[in-house]
């Protein structure tokens, strides 16, 4: 997980519901529901130069440039999944969950990058990874691509080589093979936002390249075609044996209209379409969302620029694209405010911020994590962030596939889960969202990508100076294992 905030305007006066009588929802959860805990191969596996792996672009970053993270640090070794994966799931038998999110190292399994020759010693760590879990009656939900792409595909571009849509593919292709009977539960790629807008729009992950409005917009388009290909890929040749589904995980804020005027109830929809839409559109409908061709296109004229800054799709790529989301996936950890604004006057260099044209902050009374302090607590919002995805794709069916707090104050970590998940229980009861299942991001401390391992989000504790890496079990491992078993937020339930 990461969560980028960025508050660019401080407005003070916002009419911010406190629900200080609210009260957590007492009904179970259904009996199928999946209670699940998150992981990803870079920030937990380490070995990263073990058994044939080659580096990624993380692992380039963090060696090339030490205080890219604040501790010095990077995932040579991070959680030593590689080697303690038995104990892992091990603590997550003992939970009770139903599913494992994990990640696919694409370059310990295709050192390469290509399909050309398949790492086999890579590929038996995953066989025996997804082996224990079925042995253990936990549903695998792999992750094939997140974040660590190969170094040798970014020395060709990465995400802005439209040629990433046939190294994806073929990629997919192997993991398909190799893994797809023991695997119901497929997604692409972890957040695209975060690549996108991290690697190539604001620069704060590798390849930090600094484009914002541009070249993040060119790597969203290379991703979701390459995402479309994936899934082709598995609905023609692998669905019917395999009889599985795949899906993307995108990420998304909660985004609340600074008040009830149609205009900011227009800028909330605006940056929900900027942010969520930008993935979820084309997934579902085979385009970007029309405020943002409209935007985009019509700014980019006023630039003098005879193409606009937002990549068109071919129709064959648009049909390609729609209805390429088996399940809604997504993760979230926070709300902003948003209010309309007048539309910024056109300057260089573009930015998506500028694309939007509405404002968003978060109020300083929310409620702060420890670390960071802008890391706000906004449980409530959950209902309403629910509600807007049922309403804008069709009612889907929700995965909702990271939600969790960093933070030193473990009972705020309980805290955040509780609501958030009461919320959430709200949606399923009074709005009839269907979601069938929640993750928690994580079972355990990890290497937080360029927060290093300053930033705590496990149910396990890990002390990063134990050569060991030993897990040490937090309360909230202990509240979440109960909600697990008791398919309930509170002490009693009712069906
Ligand atoms: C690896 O990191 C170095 C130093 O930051 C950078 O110059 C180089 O471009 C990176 N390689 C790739 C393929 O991105
Ligand atoms: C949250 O942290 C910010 C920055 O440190 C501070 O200004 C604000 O008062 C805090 N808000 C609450 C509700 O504690
Ligand atoms: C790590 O594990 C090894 C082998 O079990 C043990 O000998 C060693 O004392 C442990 N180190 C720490 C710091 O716990």
């Amino acid at each position: 997980m990461f969560l980028y905030g960025i508050v660019l305007f401080a407005v003070a006066v916002v009419s911010s519901p406190l629900k200080n009588d609210y009260v957590i929802n007492n009904k179970r959860f259904p009996e199928n529901f999946m209670f699940g805990v998150a992981t990803s191969a870079y920030q937990i596996e380490g070995a990263w130069n073990v058994d044939g792996r080659t580096p990624s672009i993380w692992d380039n970053m963090t060696h090339m440039n030490p205080d890219f993270t604040p501790d010095k640090s990077n995932g040579d070794v991070a959680c030593l999944s590689y080697y303690k994966y038995k104990e892992d799931i091990k603590l997550l038998k003992a939970m009770g969950v139903k599913h494992y999110r994990f990640s696919l190292s694409w370059s310990r399994i295709l050192p390469t990058g290509y399909a050309d020759k398949i790492n086999e010693l890579g590929v038996a760590y995953y066989k025996n990874l997804i082996a224990e879990l079925k042995i253990n009656d936990i549903e695998p939900l792999v992750t094939i691509s997140h974040w660590d792409l190969p170094l040798t595909l970014e020395a060709l571009g990465g995400f802005l080589n439209e040629d990433i849509q046939w190294w994806f593919q073929d990629y997919a292709r192997v993991v398909f093979s190799l893994f797809g009977d023991d695997v119901k539960y497929w997604i692409t790629f972890n957040e695209p936002r975060q690549t996108c807008m991290g690697g190539y729009g604001y620069g704060y992950y590798p390849p930090a390249i600094h484009s914002e409005g541009l070249l993040e917009y060119v790597c969203a388009h290379n991703l979701l075609r390459a995402h479309a290909r994936a899934w082709h890929v598995y609905n023609n040749e692998f669905r019917s044996t395999q009889g599985g589904k795949i899906s993307i995980v995108v990420d998304t804020s909660a985004y609340i209209p600074a008040s009830d005027n149609e205009e900011d109830k227009v800028a909330a929809d605006t940056k929900y379409y900027f942010e969520l839409g930008w993935f979820a559109n084309p997934v579902h409908y085979g385009d970007y969302p029309e405020i943002m061709r409209t935007r985009v296109d019509q700014r980019s004229r006023a630039e003098g620029r005879s193409q606009s800054r937002l990549p068109v799709f071919t129709d064959e790529e648009k049909n390609l694209l729609k209805g390429t989301a088996d399940f809604f996936a997504f993760n979230t950890y926070s709300a902003n405010i948003v209010q309309h604004m007048d539309d910024p006057p056109i300057s260089y260099p573009p930015s998506k911020y500028q694309d939007q044209g509405v404002r968003d902050f978060q109020p300083s009374e929310w409620q702060n994590s420890t670390q960071p302090s802008w890391f706000k607590i906004v449980p409530w919002c959950m209902r309403g962030l629910l509600k807007w995805i049922k309403d804008h794709y069709e009612d889907p069916d929700i995965l909702i596939s990271e939600n969790g707090l960093c933070t030193d104050d473990d009972e705020k970590r309980i805290y955040y889960i509780k609501n958030y998940m009461s919320y959430m229980r709200d949606a399923m009861e009074l709005d009839d969202v269907k979601v069938f299942g929640y993750t928690v991001w994580s079972i355990m401390d990890n290497f937080e990508w360029q927060l290093g391992y300053t930033q705590k989000y496990g149910l396990y504790e890990i002390d990063f100076n134990d050569e060991n890496r030993t897990r040490k079990a937090r309360p909230s491992a202990e509240f979440y294992t109960n909600v697990c078993k008791t398919r309930c937020l509170t002490d009693e339930c009712v069906d």
